[in-house]
């Protein structure tokens, strides 16, 4: 169970060019926080991307649960990606539309197809939802249009949207970078408690600030041009890391 890259090597453009990820192998286990620390340009979005099959890997494999991603199916895909949450920096959310149905989309995945079509959700689904709001403390804006709420309000919506699906997997890519410090902090400290909630999640997050990776994470990963130049806890990371990293 997991996740595990095994020598991924992920080229967007012709052979030959830089790759985005070069020859990486990883292995998350059950329980772990990962926070995905590199310079612009690294490779973190890919790294999280690859993990839900959003990008192919050019060669290598990526195993999610068990499951090689490569050779899944729609259907088979679709089952995988239902239970991995996905945060990103913009929120993704859908506009004039309110919070709680934001969240509720979040189960769609889960539900048969015929479902979707009736638009239907029930009573536990909504009870659910109304629990994820509660989670992220926006008990009482569910019926607020998202477009209506701050940053960090939105940014809560869509990490309940995400705990709609009961994720084994949570992915942030960058999540925080758009919100201030004090609401990026506390967007990290509700990551790691619905990190926390489930002893067998795996999270993994990319972040621009170091601090709020090592203040959080359980272990930290440092890419750059493609490669992991550093894989240990946070506590771990001295100024010779942080040069691996970041450095000149
Ligand atoms: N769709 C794409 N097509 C071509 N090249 C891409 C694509 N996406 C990313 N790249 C390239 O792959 C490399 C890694 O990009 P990636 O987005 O993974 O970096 P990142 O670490 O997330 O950077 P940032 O911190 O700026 O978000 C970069 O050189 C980038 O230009
Ligand atoms: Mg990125």
């Amino acid at each position: 169970m997991g996740v595990r890259l095994n020598r991924v090597t992920v080229s967007y453009g012709k052979r030959g060019g830089a790759s985005a990820l070069a020859d990486v192998s990883l292995e998350f286990r059950p329980g772990e926080m990962v926070g995905v620390l590199g310079r612009s340009g690294a490779g973190k979005t890919t790294l999280i991307r690859c993990i839900n099959a959003l990008v192919r890997a050019t060669s290598g494999t990526v195993e999610v649960n068990g499951r090689s991603l490569a050779g899944l199916g729609a259907r088979e895909l679709r089952e995988v990606r239902s239970r991995i949450g996905m945060v990103f920096q913009q929120f993704g959310l859908v506009p004039r539309t309110t919070a709680l149905t934001n969240v509720l989309l979040g189960a769609i995945g889960q539900r048969p197809a015929w479902r979707n079509a009736v638009g239907y959700f029930d009573a536990e689904e909504r009870a659910r939802a109304l629990a994820a709001l509660e989670a992220v403390e926006l008990g009482g804006l569910g019926s607020r249009r998202v477009d209506q709420l701050s940053g960090g309000q939105q940014q809560r919506v869509a990490i309940a949207r995400a705990l709609m699906q009961r994720p084994s997997v949570l992915l942030g890519d960058e999540p925080v970078s758009s919100l201030d410090p004090v609401t990026s902090r506390g967007i990290l400290e509700l990551f790691a408690r619905i990190h926390a909630e489930d002893p067998r999640r795996i999270t993994v997050v990319n972040l621009h600030d170091p601090e709020l990776a090592l203040a959080y994470c359980t272990r930290i990963i440092g890419l750059r041009e493609g490669r992991v130049v550093f894989d240990g806890p946070p506590d771990a990371v001295d100024a010779s890391a942080r040069l691996a990293i970041y450095g000149g």
